[in-house]
């Protein structure tokens, strides 16, 4: 197993990555000393894998165990079903000394973080993440939060977790669409901080693809430094944070157009890192050479050949105006500088996002 500490003062915590860890998790919880009543947060398709593995092992510890199970999907980070699960912890009894962990990738980890912020005024919370994205991104930082029907993570807190435990060999059942919108976030990685890791994951995208057990646990374990890294140095996204938004500000916007149906996040992210690289090179900020290398990574990637959608450029900016990057309506980017350094967010006049949206229908339609 191998352990990552996001250092926060106090409330630092440890990550911890390793094959198989899911089946010591009441172990490893003993070691916080938490009261005996835990909540495990789960959707229905991996509480058919994996709930009975985690449950067994956190009874075994000692723990008593009760289960919400939603349903899947971006559409579960509402109001609604937060409301719905208030009502189920309440009827239950569940009390503020209970521990909420939350069994699944990057949906169920930012809605059961926003709940474990939120109930009585805020519990103790675990991520146990079970996505390559969620492992290598959304469970590590504290971000936790639901969508507004006007944008996507409007409403939600900074909530730093106990502990991230990351079993990788939950990864092998992952969907291939699972697989390729980690990948995004991935590579997103190496080209905001890291050109050898870029490299790395360049020649090794089929492996990844794969989900080869020792590539993947590299990549996991690399993904959570570079987070730990940021997030230790700015919690709050006061400033180098925000660079882990490369990509997203398309990104998002692309999500949101497709009504979180057409695109998953990772997709999204991985289109909105070829138009913002497209941004930067308008701008004259990274060399071609470097524009080629993005393009053909992504490329590579089986991302989807078409978008599912049609959209107008006016309407993405107008949803990009409501991205928590922009000042006074003005939108801003972290554009690519080169293979491993992008600026902070800076305002980018519209009729470049304009071009580089053409061009990304451009790119899609040649993929
Ligand atoms: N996923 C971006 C962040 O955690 O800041």
């Amino acid at each position: 197993m191998k352990t990552i500490t996001v250092s926060l003062g106090k409330r630092s915590y440890p990550i911890c990555i390793g094959a198989g860890i899911r089946n010591s998790a009441g172990k490893f919880l003993q070691r916080f000393h938490l009261p005996r009543h835990l909540v495990i947060v789960t959707d229905t398709i991996v509480a058919r894998l994996y709930l009975d593995d985690v449950r067994r092992s956190l009874e075994r510890a000692g723990f008593a165990v009760f289960s919400i199970v939603i349903p899947p999907g971006e559409s579960q980070k509402s109001l609604q079903r937060a409301g719905a699960m208030y009502t189920e912890l309440l009827h239950h009894r569940i009390g503020r000394k209970a521990t909420i962990v939350a069994l699944g990738g990057g949906v169920v980890g930012d809605l059961a973080g926003f709940i474990a912020a939120t109930y009585q005024r805020g519990v103790n919370f675990m991520q146990m993440p079970t996505t390559l994205l969620a492992q290598v991104d959304s469970s590590v930082g504290g971000k936790v939060g639901i969508n507004h029907p006007l944008g996507k993570n409007m409403i939600g807190a900074f909530y730093q977790p106990l502990s991230v435990l990351a079993d990788t060999e939950m990864l092998q059942s992952l969907p291939q669409r699972e697989r390729v919108c980690g990948i995004g976030e991935v590579i997103k990685y190496g080209i905001i901080l890291d050109k050898r890791f870029f490299e790395y994951v360049r020649k090794n995208l089929t492996n990844i693809l794969a989900m080869e057990p020792t590539v993947v646990a590299n990549v996991v374990a690399r993904c959570c430094e570079l987070k730990a890294f940021v997030v230790s140095r700015d919690e709050k996204e006061e400033n180098m944070r925000a660079i882990l938004n490369f990509g997203h500000t398309v990104g998002h916007a692309l999500e949101q157009a497709g009504h979180y149906r057409s695109l998953k996040h990772g997709e999204a992210i991985l289109l909105g890192m070829v138009a913002e690289t497209f941004l930067a090179s308008r701008l004259k900020m990274i060399s071609a050479e470097d524009v080629r290398r993005i393009e053909e990574v992504v490329a590579a990637v089986p991302v989807p050949r078409s978008l599912g959608f049609s959209f107008s450029a006016a309407k993405l900016i107008e949803t990009m105006r409501n991205d928590k990057k922009s000042v006074a309506g003005t939108v801003r980017f972290v554009l690519p500088e080169r293979v491993g350094a992008v600026t902070l967010p800076m305002p980018v006049k519209e009729g470049a996002i304009a071009g580089a949206l053409d061009y990304l229908e451009k790119f899609v339609k040649r993929l």
